[in-house]
């Protein structure tokens, strides 16, 4: 469709095959593909995105809450040079296929893949960032299990330095978030709901959701900022 193939074009003269890592990127989706994890790593122009707000904002540190096979890692490491990120997984097989792909992208020094339920490992983060062995996040991009969104985000901020960006996607939930009825049921949509709604009442950020077309069909992501 003209929106796949709009992706196509723009990301052939903005990210073409003679850049770095676009190999790394294009082996990554192959072996994702080949070891059958589900095709549902970001669009890339979204993965540029937030590597794009990462060099913006001069991040240090990030964190991302579901690596799946580690497409949008890479990104990041790979358009961020100096960028350490930390990466959770819960999927044993998903961290396995995520580890060799960053080891054959050449950023396994800088990426952290943690295997373990995000609710697990979080709370362990944080604790070592109060403890002073571990570094406040400036970007981070929640992207795991859609009704733990908010819990994902609300530890994401109480590991945030003043002015880091949060991202949590597939808020739109391929554009069923407003949709009244069966919709209702639906976990992603509550999921997503419940992080909207709970986002909009909490005073340490600022937030707006984006919508989207793509390479990935209609979907969108929100994104806020710690104040
Ligand atoms: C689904 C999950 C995602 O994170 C995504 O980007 C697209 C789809 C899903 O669970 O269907
Ligand atoms: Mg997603």
């Amino acid at each position: 469709t003209r929106w796949i193939s709009i992706d196509a074009y723009t990301m052939s003269h903005l990210h073409p095959s003679t850049r770095p890592n676009h190999a790394a990127l294009a082996h990554t989706l192959q072996l994702c593909d080949e070891q059958s994890l589900p095709n549902i790593a970001c669009p890339s122009p979204h993965g540029k995105f937030f590597a794009l707000q990462c060099r913006m904002l001069g991040v240090t540190h990030a964190l991302e809450v579901g690596t799946l096979g580690g497409y949008t890692a890479i990104w990041l490491a790979t358009e961020n040079p100096a960028l350490r990120i930390t990466t959770v997984e819960a999927n044993p097989r998903h961290a396995a296929v995520a580890r060799d792909n960053i080891r054959a992208a050449g950023v396994a020094d800088r990426v952290d893949v943690v295997l373990g339920a995000g609710l697990d490992v979080l709370p362990r983060l944080l604790d070592e960032i109060r403890g002073g062995t571990r570094e406040r996040f400036g970007f981070t991009f929640i992207d795991a299990d859609k009704l733990n969104n908010y819990n994902y985000f609300d530890l994401a901020v109480q590991m945030s330095g003043p002015r880091a960006c949060i991202c949590v996607d597939n808020i739109v939930s391929k554009g069923k978030l407003a949709m009244e009825g069966e919709a209702a049921g639906n976990e992603m949509v509550r999921g997503a709901r419940e992080c909207v709604e709970r986002v909009g009442k909490d005073e340490r950020v600022e937030g707006t959701v984006l919508q989207t077309v793509g390479e990935k069909d209609y979907d969108g992501f929100l994104m806020a900022v710690v104040k």
